[in-house]
């Protein structure tokens, strides 16, 4: 089936691109090629025709796919016209490492500053990411496959290889179990003012441009005049009907090399625990949220069981934080907890008008606490990031030194706005050090611990007690450096075709 049909407007799924679609699980190999234009003819030739995977779903499974992706000095490279490119949202025309403010505002600064990075700056930055999924064994032939199609066109600056490790990220907890469920079917309310619960899914404008998003809106997109189109080759824009949508069935992907020290995460931590075994599981587990096999702290019950099993996953992911207020089974500040603080729009309570007025108004005092952080569902992202480097075994790492190993995660996210989406959650969430009542700290996991402005220390962690004053660690060292990054535009595959074909119409 290639639509998804619902009040009457189909989802052009052979329009979009599978990585929106699809974590693709079973292609456990997967490489991302970071590519610059060497030829713009040639590398508008290979673009016109890339194998280029889509969102229908194929049966059987496929055994390779392929993405692509723009910069928006790609796009330039490409030559598109200038007032087409500035139509994109300005993060995405400035770039993720565009100024020091932004630097600023993202924790690029100290050993993540852009200036260190082996990519995502100057000639360093790249045009295009081509990115190869293939299962087990496959990985070399495919991508040999398509370095040999597109070698006349772009010279490769990096690529960026993955390892399966299982599920697991380096750390040694289970990842890739919360993702937004994307309404496909179109069925969510497009106005739906006051959330009253915290929903996980999200609407398809939230993840799609082109689609109305949690405002009921159409995010801002380049929309040209039929005269740009002459071969109509673009969908048309639901919201301009006499416009062609260029963004329609395209997103945003952020990506971004972040290296973990796993040797320096759980010496940390053992520090922390004086060596105690248990102790430092804790920690760690408080950091992240959930234990290592994936189940969340605030939900622990007997029957819970992580696996690969799609069932068990929704039973990991079904919870909220409204039953844990203060933090006591899962701290305020631990990273799934910044990151999706899983909060509707109205603070909860008891049911009944009265109940809702008062807590419109912001009379009660768990109201006040929630206000504190942002209703979630303008904040989510789609991730689709591949770890990368060998195992490290944290058991081993925190006792013995295992050197010079580099791993960490290829993070990937896919929205709809980038600013909102995901600068939002970095900088207010996983960056900020003042969050949900919480001072002096940043995300336990990401934070770089640089001192805020008047010296103040940013590098602790409150564990909160039900008895007595939270348990504190202090002097956190930092535990992910960023190696790179960008922002592209992943387009819909009309989109694709049409910026291979238009420049040589003069559009
Ligand atoms: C090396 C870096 C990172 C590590 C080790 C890491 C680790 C984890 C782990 C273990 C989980 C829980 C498993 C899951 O729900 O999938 C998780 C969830 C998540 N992470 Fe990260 N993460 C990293 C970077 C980031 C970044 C940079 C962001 C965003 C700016 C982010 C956003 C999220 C989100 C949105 C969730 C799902 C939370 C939820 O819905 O409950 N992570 N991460």
């Amino acid at each position: 089936m290639n639509e998804i049909l619902s009040q009457g407007r189909a989802v052009e799924l052979d329009d979009v691109q599978g990585l929106i679609r699809f974590g693709y699980k079973h292609l456990t190999e997967a490489c991302f090629l970071l590519l610059r234009v060497k030829d713009p003819a040639a590398a508008r030739t290979w673009l016109a025709q890339a194998p280029v995977t889509s969102a229908v779903k194929a049966d059987p499974l496929p055994e390779t796919a392929l993405h692509v992706a723009f910069t928006s000095e790609g796009l330039r490279a490409l030559e598109v016209a200038p007032d087409l490119l500035a139509q994109f949202s300005a993060e995405f025309v400035a770039g993720m490492a565009s100024d020091a403010a932004r630097a600023r505002r993202l924790g690029d600064i100290g050993a993540n500053d852009p200036s260190g990075w082996k990519w995502g700056t100057g000639n360093r930055m790249p045009h295009v990411a081509v990115l190869l999924y293939a299962r087990s064994g496959q990985l070399t032939a495919w991508e040999q496959e398509i370095e040999a199609q597109c070698g006349a066109g772009f010279v490769r600056i990096e690529r960026l290889s993955t390892s399966d490790l299982h599920g697991m990220e380096p750390f040694g907890f289970a990842d890739g179990i919360s993702q937004p469920q994307i309404d496909w079917e179109r069925k969510r309310p497009v106005r739906d003012q006051d959330q009253l619960e915290y929903s996980n899914v999200s609407c398809l404008g939230e993840f799609l441009l082109g689609y109305p998003n949690e405002y009921g809106l159409y995010t801002a997109r380049p929309l040209l005049t039929p005269r740009r189109d002459p071969d109509a080759l673009l969908p048309k824009a639901e919201d301009a009907p006499d416009q062609a949508d260029l963004g329609r069935n395209g997103c945003y992907l952020v990506l971004r090399q972040l290296q973990q020290d796993v040797q320096g995460f759980w010496s940390e931590l053992n520090r922390q625990a004086d060596g105690d075994v248990d102790l430092r599981e804790r920690l760690a587990e408080a950091m992240v949220g959930r234990k290592k096999n994936g189940e969340p702290l605030v939900a622990l019950s007997e029957d819970s069981v992580a696996g690969n099993d799609p069932a068990q996953r929704l039973k990991l992911n079904d919870f909220t934080y409204e039953a844990d207020p203060r933090g006591l089974r899962c701290p305020l500040g631990a990273h799934i907890r910044r990151v999706n603080p899983r909060n509707a729009d109205l603070p909860p309570g008891p049911p009944g008008l009265l109940s809702r007025l008062w807590r419109m108004l912001g009379f009660n005092a768990t109201a006040r606490h929630q206000d504190l952080v942002a209703s979630t569902r303008f904040h989510r992202l789609l991730r689709r990031g591949r770890t990368f480097g060998t195992d490290v075994t944290p058991a081993l790492s925190a006792t013995q030194s295992s050197p010079g190993t580099e791993t960490g995660l290829h993070f990937i996210c896919l929205v709809a706005n980038i600013k909102r989406q995901f600068e939002f959650v970095q900088s207010a969430w996983v960056i900020g050090s003042k969050f949900d009542g919480l001072t002096g700290e940043r995300d336990p996991l990401l934070g770089h611990r640089l001192p805020d402005p008047g010296d103040s220390p940013t590098d602790g962690f409150s564990i909160p007690q039900a008895d007595g004053p939270d348990r504190r660690l202090n002097r956190l060292p930092q535990f992910v450096t960023v190696q790179g990054g960008a922002y592209f535009f992943l387009p819909g595959i009309r989109t694709l075709r049409y910026i291979a074909t238009t420049h040589s119409k003069g559009l």
